[in-house]
């Protein structure tokens, strides 16, 4: 009976016992999966950050092709300089580069600058359509610009309005992917979910923010 019982126990214990317990290497080599995955994270999606406040830190995610299609038609009737706020490997800048605007990237991140400027030059396009500054953007007087894209973070886009605003002229449009401004009216939106871009126009913003707020 005794021995009955241990038999059950060991089929038992060996039965639940976690998989990974008996695999020693697997667990290992999960870990420094783990560990790379983390490092290359930080290596592409830090660098350049140690300047910029914590609360403006915005980290590398590269936007969908529905979601840089979405911008391309909110650009549609529009001309002139364009600046994209964070271009990352520069994807947006070389599809409205493709529509004629002459494209200013600012990238804080010394590695995704190197890879759009190399991308750049193996695709032939021309500096005079697709720039790319390794600058941070918050330092930057945007006034020259007729056109600016961001795919940014919600909490920064209160900041971001208010720098809008200072400094664009009239008759810019701001298109917002993802993340919309809270209080600005829009002028036209495309897509849906995570892809969805919003386009704003200068002129109605400010109007609107004249405007003394409707007393209750
Ligand atoms: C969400 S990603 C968007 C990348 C790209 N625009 C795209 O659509 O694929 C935001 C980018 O903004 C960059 N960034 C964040 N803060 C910045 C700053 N202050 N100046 C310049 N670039 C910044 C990040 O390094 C990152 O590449």
């Amino acid at each position: 009976m005794e021995d009955s019982v241990e038999i059950i126990l060991q089929d038992g214990s060996s039965r639940f016992s976690h998989p990974t317990q008996d695999k020693p290497v697997v667990t290992a080599a999960s870990g420094a999966v783990l560990i790379g995955l983390y490092g290359l994270w930080t290596v592409f999606a830090l660098p350049g950050f140690r300047k910029v406040p914590k609360s403006l830190k915005v980290p590398y995610l590269p936007s969908s092709r529905t979601q840089t299609r979405n911008v391309l038609k909110l650009l549609r009737s529009r001309s002139g300089c364009l600046a994209d706020l964070g271009s990352g490997d520069g994807r947006l800048v070389f599809a409205a580069s493709s529509l004629g605007f002459q494209c200013t990237g600012f990238e804080i991140n010394s590695i995704l600058i190197g890879y759009a400027r190399v991308r750049a030059l193996w695709m032939g396009v021309p500096t005079s359509t697709a720039r790319f500054v390794n600058k941070d953007f918050w330092k930057t007087n945007l006034s020259g610009y007729k056109n600016v894209t961001v795919f940014l973070a919600p909490g920064v886009m209160e900041v971001l309005a208010r720098k809008l605003m200072e400094e664009l002229a009239d008759d810019s449009r701001v298109i917002a992917c993802r993340f919309p401004f809270p209080d600005w009216p829009v002028a036209a939106s495309e897509g849906h979910g995570l892809d969805r871009a919003w386009a704003y126009d200068m002129a109605t913003v400010r109007r609107l923010a004249r405007q003394p707020p409707i007393a209750c």
